[in-house]
């Protein structure tokens, strides 16, 4: 089968090397895919967002099956427009995808069908947000509504941080119209967790749980990123939380967007918060994660591209989805300075019998030699039979990954190791 896969991240080169595991598969295309990713399928440097392009393509070149991994040609429908030329697609279309294009409509789906998470109020005037804020509890979060590149969402710890947040998206808009619309929103404390799924619309399949790291410091300091790193199982996640997640959460998601006439099929990612009060709802992905998919799917043992077409035919009940019991952990290794400035077109160098599998973000092949080109350059992923054992594989096998001002975490999964411990 001829498959495409739109996007060209570390998440869709994992996706892709997953996919390749299938006899079925015989090519694989990305739209645009990169300068790592140029190693396992084909690239067709088509932007992720170019959806008349897209759609040309895989009809021109009969594609069986197409992948979209990211939000935003989600959100803009490019699975609508592929499936109305024939094509099979996993991911959620457009009227589903706003689960994660809206902030709004998801707060206000979880208080239409009780699905917990955090209080919060909408906003469309500035002044009456930060008339609110006056009495507001402090810390408390201001979340622009729509896409802003994964940023538009601020913790603040003081009323006047809470402030410019809201000035920044509505008088500044540096979220563009992303940010006319706000949500300000309690403030929750708890370990999080990350659970991607199956879903058709008819069952969920919770994949295993992951922990990201988003901030760029060790011991969780300095500015947010795109995630610097990723363990899998996320060891907070017990098997009773998991049966409440399942039954407060994922189901009664699944049923909201079937009653909304919205089914979700495709990969619905759960951000949750484990408070005090039971798991909460911190957001709703329409995809899978970035840099949880690099160590979710590493761990998957069944066929992806058959569970794949399940979900899009609503067959998923009748799939095996097995995960392995070991553990996997992704360590991002970025440009120096990221996610401010930073320069890029350094030469990496990968060891032919590295023990882990790379999964490159941002770099690019110039007259063959594959240089950085990102803020996030590449992840090295490693299995091992223990958590303990992945995180130093991990370390291990990321030391003999080489450019110059690489720059990664020194701590990735070492709360995810103090924890395991507390659960015991
Ligand atoms: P997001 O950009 O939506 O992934 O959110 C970024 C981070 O903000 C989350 O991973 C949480 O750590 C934090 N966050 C979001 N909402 C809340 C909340 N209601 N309470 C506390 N932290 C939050
Ligand atoms: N790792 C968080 C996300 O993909 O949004």
């Amino acid at each position: 089968m001829k498959i495409l896969v739109v996007g060209g991240g570390g998440r869709e080169h994992a996706i892709i090397k997953s996919l390749k595991k299938s006899p079925r598969v015989s090519e694989i295309y990305a739209a645009p895919g990169n300068g790592g990713i140029a190693a396992d399928a084909i690239c067709t440097g088509i932007g992720a967002k170019d959806l008349d392009a897209i759609t040309a393509f895989a009809k021109d070149n009969a594609i069986d099956f197409a992948v979209v991994a990211p939000d935003d040609p989600l959100v803009l429908g490019a699975v609508d427009r592929l499936e109305a030329i024939g094509i099979p697609c996993f991911g959620p279309n457009k009227a589903a995808a706003i689960l994660e294009g809206s902030k709004v409509f998801s707060k206000d789906l979880m208080k239409k069908y009780n699905i917990p998470t955090a209080e919060y109020a909408v906003f469309d005037d500035m002044d009456q947000a930060l008339a609110y804020l006056k009495t507001a509890p402090i810390p408390t979060v201001v979340k622009a509504d729509g896409l802003a590149l994964g940023k538009g969402v601020t913790v603040a710890m003081t009323r006047e941080e809470a402030e410019e947040a809201v000035r920044a998206c509505m008088e500044d808009k540096i979220f563009g119209e992303s940010g006319s619309h706000i949500v300000i929103e309690e403030f929750l404390t708890g370990p999080e967790v990350s659970v991607l799924s199956f879903t058709d619309g008819n069952v969920v399949i919770p994949m295993v749980s992951s922990m990201d790291h988003k901030r760029i410091g060790d011991g969780d300091t300095g500015p947010n990123t795109g995630g610097m790193g990723t363990i899998a199982p996320n060891p907070y996640y017990t098997d009773e939380i998991a049966k409440t997640c399942m039954e407060t959460i994922f189901l009664p998601t699944m049923h909201a967007m079937n009653a909304e006439g919205r089914t979700f099929k495709g990969c619905l990612y759960f951000g949750l918060m484990l408070t005090e009060n039971g798991p909460k709802v911190i957001e709703y992905n329409c995809r899978f994660g970035d840099p949880e998919t690099q160590v979710v799917l590493p761990l998957l043992e069944s066929d992806l591209l058959t569970i794949m077409e399940a979900t899009a035919k609503g067959e998923l009940d009748k799939t095996e989805v097995k995960f392995s019991d070991k553990s996997a952990c992704c360590l991002v290794l970025a440009s120096q300075g990221y996610p401010k400035k930073y320069e890029t077109g350094y030469p990496i160098t990968i060891p032919a019998d590295l023990d882990a599998e790379v999964y490159v973000a941002g770099a690019k092949l110039d007259d063959g030699v594959l240089k950085t080109s990102g803020g996030r350059v590449l992840g090295v992923s490693a299995i091992g039979n223990t958590l303990k054992e992945a995180i130093e594989k991990a370390y291990r096998e990321g030391a003999k990954v080489k450019f110059e001002n690489a720059y990664c975490r020194k701590d990735i999964g070492a709360k995810a190791l103090r924890a395991e411990e507390e659960v015991k």
